[in-house]
């Protein structure tokens, strides 16, 4: 299963590669990619932001309602794009909980290949066109962050940096937790090396006793 990237990552800065040709390798991936988005709530999803170096990327403005309008474009090229600018509060999946006002274009003319190899071309504005905008970003290593003054972008890494420390810790006790729970599963099935487990409880209570009382010997 494919998992969120977040932000600071390599992958996130790369140009991406595009592909020769969508195969059943590429539909499985962006299946998952779909559920990927959908499950974190999202309206646009790219590539490199589930560790992948291929210029997909997916977006639904009615992500969040009952009838769903995806897209998918691979190897996407912009025709044409209007030079008048309109701001719009933009967030990431791979930023989750930052926000930043970012001034985009609003119509655009893209051509694309969609699952199936058919080329296709899309005249879009408004927040369709926002998202795709942010998407092909995407995919060349640029993030919403960028569209930034410095100060402000590195206030958000930072942020970011502390985010993804947390997370290892909280995944890393999970883990422990994990561990914990078998280990006792075990025990209470009686497996063959849950005496293991015992013994060595044993042996460490013993050398922390012995410890202890060397150690007040040691003062008198
Ligand atoms: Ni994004």
């Amino acid at each position: 299963m494919l998992k969120l990237v977040y932000a600071p990552d390599p992958i996130l800065k790369k140009e991406c590669q595009p592909l020769a040709q969508v195969d059943d390798h590429h539909r499985t991936l962006i299946k998952e990619m779909y559920e990927v988005m959908y499950d974190a709530n999202g309206v646009g999803l790219a590539a490199p932001q589930v560790g992948l170096d291929m210029r997909i990327f997916i977006v639904d403005a009615a992500a969040r309602e009952e009838k769903k309008t995806p897209i998918t474009m691979i190897n996407p090229k912009i025709i044409s794009i209007e030079d008048d600018l309109v701001p719009y509060e933009e967030g990431c999946l791979s930023f989750p909980e930052h926000f930043a006002e970012i001034d985009r274009p609003d119509k655009l003319k893209i051509e694309y290949i969609d699952e199936n190899n058919k080329k296709k071309i899309l005249s879009t504005d408004g927040f369709n066109s926002r998202i795709i905008q942010h998407e092909l970003d995407h995919l060349n290593g640029i993030l919403f962050v960028d569209h930034l003054s410095r100060l402000k972008r590195d206030v958000i890494i930072r942020k970011m940096k502390k985010f993804k420390k947390e997370e290892k810790i909280v995944i890393a006790c999970g883990k422990f937790m994990d561990l914990n729970n078998q280990i006792m599963m075990a025990v209470k099935r009686r497996a063959w090396w849950s005496n293991y487990v015992w013994a060595g409880a044993a042996a460490t209570g013993i050398f922390i006793g012995y410890w202890l009382w060397k150690g007040t010997g040691s003062e008198n």
